[in-house]
């Protein structure tokens, strides 16, 4: 099966979720932020400090284009999709997978979790939740959405495998996303 590209805001689960759909399936797992610092030899951080956001998007959109468009899960960074040309290149190479979610609960978790975010230390709240909105149109692209919230990495990640199995059966995407992300700003 082509790549599934998994997509959403900081925080939503991506890398979590695409780790255990990736032993689901059998398949190999990037995480593209990793994929980066490893091949720029510098983290994200550093990368954002030394050379600025507009140079970490040109190494995204390298990264995003050399890996595998095959029998591979890729959990995208929050950005990666509102990237110029990114998602059209993922829409038509792969299958996209929009992590949803709640703002509150995602920027709970990429402010929290322990990895170094530079955008979210470089804003506040408000100006992340601007960020969300502006890159919702992005998201909701997607083949497929899949609602995040209240449940657990393994559920999520067993929806989607249910999703692609429907596929596989006929079904058809783009279908209507569910939009459990339109919950106003608490
Ligand atoms: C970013 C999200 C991060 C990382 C970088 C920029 C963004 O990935 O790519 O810090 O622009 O939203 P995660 O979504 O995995 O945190």
């Amino acid at each position: 099966m082509e790549t599934i590209y998994l997509i959403g805001f900081m925080g939503a689960g991506k890398t979590t979720v695409g780790k255990i759909l990736a032993d689901l399936l059998g398949y190999s797992f990037y995480d593209l932020d990793e994929y980066i610092e490893k091949t720029a030899a510098q983290s994200i951080p550093e990368i954002f400090a030394e050379k600025g956001e507009a140079h970490f998007r040109l190494l995204e959109a390298r990264a995003l284009r050399s890996l595998p468009v095959r029998q591979a899960v890729v959990a995208t960074g929050g950005g990666t999709a509102a990237g110029r040309g990114n998602l059209p290149y993922m829409l038509e190479k792969g299958l996209v997978v929009h992590l949803a979610g709640d703002f509150s609960r995602m920027y709970a978790r990429a402010a929290g979790d322990g990895r170094e975010r530079p955008l979210i230390a470089a804003k506040s709240r408000e100006e992340c939740f601007r960020l969300y909105q502006s890159r919702l149109p992005f998201y909701r692209k997607a083949h497929f959405s899949v609602d995040t919230t209240d449940r657990s990495p393994a559920e999520i990640a067993r929806t989607i495998l249910e999703r692609l199995k429907e596929r596989e059966n006929g079904k058809t995407f783009p279908e209507k996303a569910e939009r459990k992300d339109e919950r106003e700003y608490e």
